[in-house]
């Protein structure tokens, strides 16, 4: 079977010829230190330069210098969380966040647990949404920081952010975001929803893996968490990784210029991929919010059946999905997102993450259900659970 299909787009994305384009001279012609004050540097500083122009455009932040490169969206979200909290120590040693963020929130928020500050873990209701009361009910006088993801990578829920980060600064709040899973599927503007912290990562937007950006509003401190060099004017030290940069830049503003033209494409191509599920697939249910969503993102529990052998039967096909986010796929616990989502365990574990590019086409959708449809119907046929029951 030759047939490839990638539908795990949350996970990673192929780099785009354009993206390359402005990578490949960084490598071995434009390869410059962007620390060096000789006229290769200074090529290199103007490539980091371009790139955090690019991205200040992309989502209207104020100033190029609110831009951080970083090595990804992980360290973006550590590096907000960890250094906005060490920073306002002083103030206040309480942080707000939600069950269903990733890793990268979740566990720099256990760390500061060590370190003696105490953090809310709001809970979502069924379809994903933090609840704005609860968020208010939450909110106490040593509260420094809320971060609350734009949109979630493993069932697509789009929050209510603007109305949060109200919510936060009407306290005096800093509010943060991941907006990993956002940039160009949502129309990110920084300014206009009130967002003080940003992360995000080029390879979930056909950028390169590896490298990412903290946006953080001018007047807002954070502590470092990397100390070196002091480059990213002392924030972020570490020599530039300029090629990643560059393509960071370039993927930042071809996924922000082009999101309205991208997202009905895929939603056109979700539609119908929904459309073929209902006529050959019985017993499933589709998680996350029914509107308020990522066109990328589809999360589906099949019922009666296993995810992971669900996935490895359709991996047979040459159907790439994935079963819960990237960095956990490969544990067979729950995911911690359907679980705050109150899915029974039995059916967030039949639950399989379809992420679609603008490369697939129809047929391409076709050949997946018409395999999809096999492979449900062969695991059905030798599980002990019956799907119509549940
Ligand atoms: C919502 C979200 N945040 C953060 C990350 C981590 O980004 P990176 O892989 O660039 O470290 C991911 C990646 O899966 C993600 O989906």
């Amino acid at each position: 079977m030759d047939r490839k299909i990638y539908l795990d787009n949350a996970s990673t994305t192929y780099v785009s010829q354009e993206v390359l384009n402005e990578m490949m001279p960084c490598f071995n012609v434009l390869y410059g230190n962007a620390g060096s004050i000789h006229s290769f540097g200074r090529t290199a500083m103007s490539i980091v330069d371009k790139a955090r122009d690019r991205i200040r455009e992309g989502i209207n932040a104020q100033k190029s210098t609110e831009i951080y490169f970083t090595s990804g969206g992980t360290e973006a979200d550590n590096l907000a969380i960890l250094g906005v909290a060490h920073a306002y120590a002083e103030k206040g040693k309480h942080i707000i966040t939600s069950q269903i963020e990733h890793h990268a929130v979740l566990n720099a928020c256990k760390q500061l647990e060590k370190e003696g500050y105490e953090v809310t873990y709001l809970p979502v209701d069924k379809s994903g949404l933090v609840s704005l009361p609860d968020l208010l009910h939450s909110i106490r006088k040593d509260t420094i920081l809320i971060s609350i993801m734009s949109v979630n990578n493993e069932v697509g829920t789009i929050q209510n952010i603007k109305s949060i980060a109200k919510i936060a600064h009407d306290y005096g709040i800093f509010f943060h975001t991941d907006a990993v899973q956002a940039i160009g599927q949502v129309k990110i503007d920084v300014q206009d929803m009130e967002i003080d912290l940003l992360s995000l990562s080029a390879h979930k937007i056909h950028g390169p893996k590896g490298v990412g950006a903290l946006y953080v509003k001018s007047g807002i401190k954070f502590e470092p968490i990397t100390y070196g060099g002091n480059q990213e004017r002392n924030m972020r030290s570490g020599t530039e990784n300029v090629p990643g940069i560059a393509g960071l830049g370039k993927a930042v503003e071809l996924a922000t210029k082009n999101y309205i033209i991208t997202n009905r494409k895929l939603k056109i191509i979700r539609d119908y991929f929904l459309e073929k599920l209902a006529e050959k697939v019985e017993y499933y249910q589709i998680n996350g919010h029914p509107y308020q969503k990522s066109n990328a993102i589809v999360n589906i529990s099949f019922y009666g059946i296993e995810g992971e052998a669900l996935l490895m039967l359709l991996d047979l096909s040459g159907i790439c999905v994935s079963t819960g986010s990237a960095c956990t796929s490969k544990s067979l616990l729950p995911s911690h997102v359907l679980e705050a989502m109150h899915l029974p365990k039995d059916i967030a574990q039949g639950s399989i993450r379809f992420s679609f590019g603008t490369n697939i086409s129809k047929a391409d959708v076709d050949y997946v259900v018409e395999e999809l449809a096999k492979a449900v119907a062969k695991l059905r046929a030798i599980s002990p659970i019956q799907a119509g029951r549940i």
